[in-house]
């Protein structure tokens, strides 16, 4: 379900599909809103039209001795959808911009680590009582790495880095490892093994819009996966990927749960704080430029303006 579009995700040896879950007889729902199945086919449960995983219409009962009746006229309406280095994205309003606009140059910067050929560890779930956004402007700035990430600030200097400025519909920096340390986690050790094609002393972050944060470290990448609950409630879903499937991740997620979790209690201060009647906005520090980049990015996008379009 994305806003008022419901869409059934199909797996076929032709590839992935994003169909949206209407019937083209009455509009009933093909499967219920979450649903999953595991059939070859997918039968509406209003009047049995059935549609194969491509979408097209394979039964139609009651029409076969209708002479006017075309199958091939009804097809489930397709959105765009694409696969990007195992991740799907789904155009689910059928209005966003291609693909690779989207993208732009963002590619460049998360191909070398072949996030497809890598092997998922761990996943943690966390509800946060925040909004969305203020999710990513908090992962988008080390500000305030100092006073809340002390574990953080041992192994990466807050005030290293860089923000990119490329294409695409995103925003993201790069911030450097501290002497001695390989990675991010409490001693700044690893216990994978690197990444082939990883920058080595790096870890990039990248905030896909809407609702991808990509970490790569030279020996694993962590995804955020945000879903908006209410306006002041998220769903993230954090996963670690390594390229050794034998891994013990527990030295990368101890890590990051323990970051997360400071990071979801200053989002939720912020966001009862934005909830009083005395808040009045403030201005940005330099080093919360990318946060500046990402609002701006959201403010245009209010106005109708693609995100990915630049001035
Ligand atoms: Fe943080």
């Amino acid at each position: 379900m994305v806003g008022d579009v419901s869409l059934v995700l199909t797996f076929a040896d032709s590839g992935a599909r994003a169909l949206a879950n209407t019937c083209r007889h009455r509009g009933h729902e093909l499967l219920p809103d979450g649903g999953a199945s595991t059939r070859r086919a997918i039968t509406c449960p209003y009047h049995a039209w059935s549609y194969d995983l491509s979408g097209a219409l394979i039964a139609a009962p009651g029409f076969t001795e209708v002479a006017t009746f075309a199958a091939a006229g009804y097809p489930l309406v397709e959105v765009p959808s694409a696969t990007w280095h195992g991740w799907f994205f789904v155009n689910a309003t059928g209005t966003a911009a291609p693909f690779d606009a989207h993208i732009g140059g963002l590619d460049e910067l998360v191909a070398p680590y072949a996030p497809e050929s890598l092997v998922r560890r761990a996943r943690h779930t966390y509800e946060v009582s925040a909004n969305w956004k203020l999710v990513v402007e908090n992962y988008h700035e080390c500000y305030h790495c100092p006073l809340i990430h002390p574990e953080l600030c041992v192994v990466s200097p807050p005030t290293s880095g860089d923000n990119y400025d490329l294409p695409g519909a995103w925003v993201g920096g790069s911030m450097d490892l501290a002497e001695g340390a390989v990675t991010m986690s409490i001693s700044g050790e690893s216990a994978g093994v690197p990444i082939p094609g990883a920058r080595p002393g790096k870890v990039e972050y990248l905030g896909l819009f809407p609702n991808l944060l990509i970490s790569a470290h030279p020996d694993y990448v962590m995804t955020h996966r945000m879903v908006p609950l209410a306006a002041d409630r998220t769903w993230i879903e954090c996963s670690w990927y390594f390229a050794d499937a034998a891994v013990d991740p527990s030295y990368a997620v101890e890590f990051w749960d323990l970051t997360n979790k400071q990071d979801w209690g200053a989002c939720e201060s912020v966001q009862r704080g934005l909830r009083s009647p005395h808040f009045r906005p403030g201005p940005f520090a330099p080093n919360e430029d990318a946060v500046h980049q990402w609002v701006t990015m959201i403010g245009r996008g209010y106005q109708g303006v693609a995100p990915h379009v630049r001035d």
